[in-house]
């Protein structure tokens, strides 16, 4: 049985399988509308989320099969006091697969190691976002063609979005990537990522101005500030409009730079970018449902995707 904790859980061989296994379910939806028929899908969710959940149960109900779940702590009995531990076990009786997003970071893998089902971690805390990347791999290697030789511009909160911080886990297994991290100081990514690429000689900047290197970009990865995960509101009000990408900046960029962004959006991006073809963030959240139909067809053990070794650890 494999969970999926972090994107570096598949190997880059696996992806691939698992990226032209959700290209073939978005042009043959047909072919898999009846294939998780009698599988329940839990989406067990301690924090809000509007993507992922319903993309994790839109993903189910296109395979056929049923979802169960809650959407916030309060309506579960984490408010009595029950144990992660004690919920997934419990869990592991109704359905056949859970997708988990946690406030604490390390709760889904906690659940993992008790659950008698495939574990998905949907975002702990500030921590990891495994399921967004691999939406954001399978967005750019669908509409860029690859996922090796390039530049990337990660924009805004890079200490505390965990999109980010799994991106750049991803993103640095592939050839040539190099990375220009534009945030305020106080947002930088943490030195724990840092050191990571320095060990693996990835090269990367970091810069405040986005009108800076917006130019150099192939792919720019916008992000709200993360109010939730401030110690006090007067920081976040001092930098939450730090970066607002307008058609004006925008003009400063290549004309086949894609701009991601997993969303929800605040005001990083202005409203006048949305129809410039180079804006991809609602075509991302679309690959969002593919890939997660293709993540549960395959850890419910139902694809080729997961090489046999590692299937069997
Ligand atoms: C992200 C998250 O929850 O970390 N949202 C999402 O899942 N698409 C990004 C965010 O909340 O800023």
């Amino acid at each position: 049985m494999r969970h999926l904790m972090s994107p570096l859980d598949f190997t880059t061989t696996e992806l691939d399988r698992l990226f032209d296994l959700a290209n073939d379910m978005e042009s043959n939806m047909e072919k898999y509308a009846h294939s998780c028929e009698g599988k329940k899908l839990a989406t067990c969710f301690y924090e809000p989320s509007t993507r992922t959940r319903l993309s994790f149960e839109a993903a189910m109900l296109n395979l056929g099969g049923k979802v169960l779940g809650f959407s916030d702590a309060g309506s579960s009995s984490a408010s009595k006091g029950e144990s992660v531990s004690d919920t997934i076990r419990v869990i592991s009786c109704y359905a056949d697969i859970c997708a988990m997003r946690h406030p604490k970071e390390g709760a889904p893998m906690v659940a993992a190691s008790r659950s008698r089902i495939p574990v998905i971690n949907a975002g702990d805390g500030g921590h990891q976002h495994p399921t967004q990347t691999l939406t954001d791999l399978l967005t750019i290697r669908s509409l860029k063609g690859r996922l090796s030789h390039l530049t990337i511009g990660l924009c805004g909160d890079l200490k505390f979005g965990r999109t980010v911080h799994s991106l750049i886990h991803a993103l640095s297994r592939y050839e040539d990537i190099h990375f220009i991290f534009i945030s305020p100081e106080e947002l930088r990514v943490p030195d724990y990522i840092t050191e990571m690429l320095k060990t693996k000689h990835i090269p990367y900047e970091q810069v405040i101005r986005l009108e800076d290197s917006i130019g150099e970009l192939d792919l720019l990865y916008m992000t709200r500030v993360q109010r939730e995960r401030f110690f006090n509101e007067e920081d976040y009000v001092r930098l939450k409009d730090f970066y607002i990408l307008d058609k004006t900046k925008l003009s400063l960029a290549r004309e086949d730079m894609l701009i991601l962004h997993p969303l929800p959006r605040v005001n990083e991006i202005s409203v006048e970018v949305d129809e410039d073809p180079r804006a991809v963030y609602f075509k991302q959240a679309g690959y969002g449902v593919y890939v997660r139909m293709a993540l549960i067809y395959t850890l419910l053990g139902l694809s080729d995707v997961l090489s046999k070794a590692e299937k069997e650890n």
